[in-house]
């Protein structure tokens, strides 16, 4: 259902490889809302993702940007501004990678060049697109700019390895740009913190399929999915939300606060007789 939230508005998504990305669907409901928008990824997603597809079915460009490179971004926001005939009013940074991870490294045994590397694509580059925009003021009064977290930023979760630090980064950029952004031009910054979701970034961290089952049953409303997080970012770049700046939104279903849930307790207990590992 549109409920016309984002006429008028247009916005640039980073982040959309295939329909299982969450920026894809962000893309397809900010569309649904009213908006005009711009796609961007690596020219690598490019070729090998169906990015092209959608953007024959949302009517928008795709301008390849490597998000790491202050170049390429100066590129996506200066064609982006001709492309708009001016300023736009919203972002999704949706974007994030680890070679550790892919590599099957385990956290006490990191490669630092690849560590790097996971910092800068995962969480610098939300710096970068930020300054970008500001130094080029490409973004209107009440924008909204919004990255993608995970818990792991907050709490340790077996398995998110280096991501974690890189997420914790972002949050904290979106509250150190979200102060300048908000004070100097009333843009907003926030970070969402969603749910695992079955995506092509999502599946590689380890042990991802018992992680989506274990908050399922934690959470009270189950796990939100990506079409639910797409809902959420529309509402975040609409202007019902134009107070909210400087946050990590959790979007998890009531994960991030609870402890034990019922139906978590019956599959943990049904296991403790055959409990062998103490770990
Ligand atoms: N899937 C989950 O469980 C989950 C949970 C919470 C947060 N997130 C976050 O959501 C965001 C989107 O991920 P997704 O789950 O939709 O997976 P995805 O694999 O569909 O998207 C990740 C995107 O990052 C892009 N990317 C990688 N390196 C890049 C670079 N140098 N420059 C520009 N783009 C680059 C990829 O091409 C891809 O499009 C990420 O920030 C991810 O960490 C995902």
């Amino acid at each position: 259902m549109s409920y016309n939230l984002l006429k008028g508005k247009k916005g640039i998504i980073f982040g959309a490889l295939n329909e299982l990305s969450i920026a894809w669907k962000v893309a397809e409901r900010a569309r649904e809302e009213g908006a005009e928008i711009i796609l961007t990824n690596t020219p690598a997603a490019i070729r090998f993702g169906q990015i092209d597809e959608l953007a024959a079915k949302t009517n928008s460009i795709v301008i390849p940007a490597d998000a790491t490179k202050e170049a390429d971004l100066e590129n996506v926001v200066v064609s982006a501004l001709k492309h708009f005939g001016g300023k736009f009013d919203f972002i999704l940074h949706s974007i994030g990678m680890s070679l550790n991870v892919r590599k099957g490294l385990t956290y006490d045994n990191l490669n630092y060049e690849y560590y790097k590397k996971t910092i800068d694509i995962s969480a610098l580059s939300f710096h970068k697109i930020l300054q970008t925009c500001y130094k080029h003021d490409a973004i209107n009064q009440w924008g909204s700019v919004l990255g993608l977290s995970y818990i792991a930023a907050q709490r340790t979760l077996y398995g998110y390895n280096d991501m974690a630090d890189a997420k914790a980064i972002l949050e904290s950029i979106a509250r150190s740009f979200g102060y300048i952004y908000g004070r100097e031009k009333k843009v907003r910054v926030n970070t969402i913190s969603q749910s695992p979701t079955p995506t092509t970034a999502g599946s590689g961290v380890k042990g991802f399929g018992g992680l989506m089952d274990f908050t399922e049953r934690m959470s009270p409303l189950g796990n939100a999915s990506a079409d639910e997080c797409a809902d959420y970012c529309v509402t975040l770049f609409s202007d019902l939300t134009r107070k909210i700046t400087m946050q990590n939104l959790f979007h998890d279903g009531g994960f991030s606060n609870i402890g034990m849930s019922a139906k978590a307790m019956h599959v943990y207990s049904k296991n403790l007789e055959n409990d062998t590992d103490g770990d």
